[in-house]
């Protein structure tokens, strides 16, 4: 029977288990063993009891549970070659030659990084005696597929990644929340929310609770952004609102990259708007807690398209990304995905935000 290993790595999202559960399951459903690998590609490089086989039963209620139920990590081992050998044998061993692997870019990097050095590092294996020609006999090919679990909604040629939308729902809450505080006590509230380089989430929490001022990193404020900023709010004061929402993306910088911190803003609001000012720091609530109604769908959906993706797979297929494109679950080019993704980083760093913003609205056009 064809043995297929799922995992999660990076930070964790909701959604994540209900890719495990999917996996699992559909990888029994098609004849095939699943093997869940505890503590993302540090259980890969640990081997033994670390990689185990999975029931139908074991992921019974997955899909409703936040974080990630195997664990994950951030592992420093299997950036380098000794780590990525080890990791090897311990597939090889096992007699797993496909891996599902839920994470963010960096992740998913890894993985396909990883199935290229394949035949290298099983020759390396026999060469020092780990392992015999035999064993490696059924195993010449390694098959990876990638499932994208962020917050961050940050990966290119994909609308959505899992847990995206539990994070802004949680966000949201947390938003009308504090403005019936800002609203009684007639307020402003600097509120900065995670995202790293990806303003995704402070554009839709913006967007969906009517906030006065939004900082993303791929549209930085304008040069005279502190004076234009003073003025929006007042004006909206003036109309007659209580309450004053700015959202800082914590990745946010201003033309030159210079930091936009909640702090300098905050001064800005009671300095110069004359508003008696408060920071919220949402932190890790917005990755914790349940996934939402659409991230167990699209895990679940993305799943079970990943298992076909490894049934469908030849040695010449690109390893694939589950993405989901106007509504329909589709497969991508992984490498495609994350060198897009690469190159919003790169025209932020080289401050040319059109080319950013460019890129980011070809995503949603796409
Ligand atoms: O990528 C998800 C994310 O939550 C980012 O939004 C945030 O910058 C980062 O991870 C925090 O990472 P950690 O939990 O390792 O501090």
């Amino acid at each position: 029977k064809r043995r297929i290993g799922v995992m999660t790595s990076g930070g964790d999202s909701p959604g994540m288990n209900g890719a495990v559960r999917a996996v699992v399951r559909m990888a029994i459903h098609n004849k095939c063993e699943a093997y869940a690998i505890y503590e993302g590609y540090d259980g890969l490089v640990k081997g033994g009891d670390m990689i185990k086989q999975m029931e139908w039963e074991d992921v019974r209620g997955f899909c409703s549970e936040g974080g990630t139920l195997i664990g994950t990590a951030r592992c420093m081992e299997f950036m380098q070659r000794p780590g990525r050998l080890q990791a090897a044998k311990n597939l090889v061993v096992k007699g797993i030659d496909a891996l599902v692997i839920c994470g963010g870019d960096g992740s998913l990097t890894g993985a396909d990084k990883f199935r290229s050095e394949w035949q290298g590092l099983l020759k390396e294996l026999v060469d020092t005696k780990e392992l015999t020609d035999t064993d490696i006999e059924p195993f010449q090919h390694l098959n990876i597929v990638g499932l994208v679990g962020s917050i961050d909604n940050d990966l290119s040629m994909t609308d959505a990644t899992i847990g995206c939308y539990s994070s802004l729902a949680r966000i949201c809450e947390a938003v009308d929340s504090v403005d019936t505080t800002a609203t009684s006590h007639q307020r402003a509230f600097v509120i900065e929310v995670m995202g790293r380089h990806c303003g995704w989430l402070a554009l839709m929490t913006g967007v969906a609770t009517g906030a006065d001022f939004i900082f993303i990193p791929e549209e930085p404020p304008k040069e005279n952004w502190e004076e234009e900023m003073c003025q929006i709010v007042k004006k909206h004061r003036a109309l007659g609102k209580r309450k004053t929402i700015v959202i800082v993306c914590e990745g946010a910088h201003d033309q030159n990259l210079k930091k936009i911190t909640p702090t300098a803003v905050k001064d800005l609001l009671s300095k110069k708007a004359g508003l008696d000012t408060r920071i919220t720091t949402l932190g890790h609530v917005q990755r914790g807690g349940t996934p939402s109604a659409y991230d167990r769908m699209l895990s679940t959906l993305q799943g079970v398209e990943a298992v076909k993706a490894v049934m469908e797979a030849t040695p010449e297929t690109p390893s694939p990304v589950i993405c989901i494109v106007e509504n329909k679950i589709v497969r991508r080019s992984l490498l495609e995905a994350v060198a897009q993704t690469k190159e919003v980083a790169t025209a932020i760093e080289a401050k040319d935000f059109d080319r950013a913003m460019e890129l980011r609205d070809a995503e949603f056009a796409e």
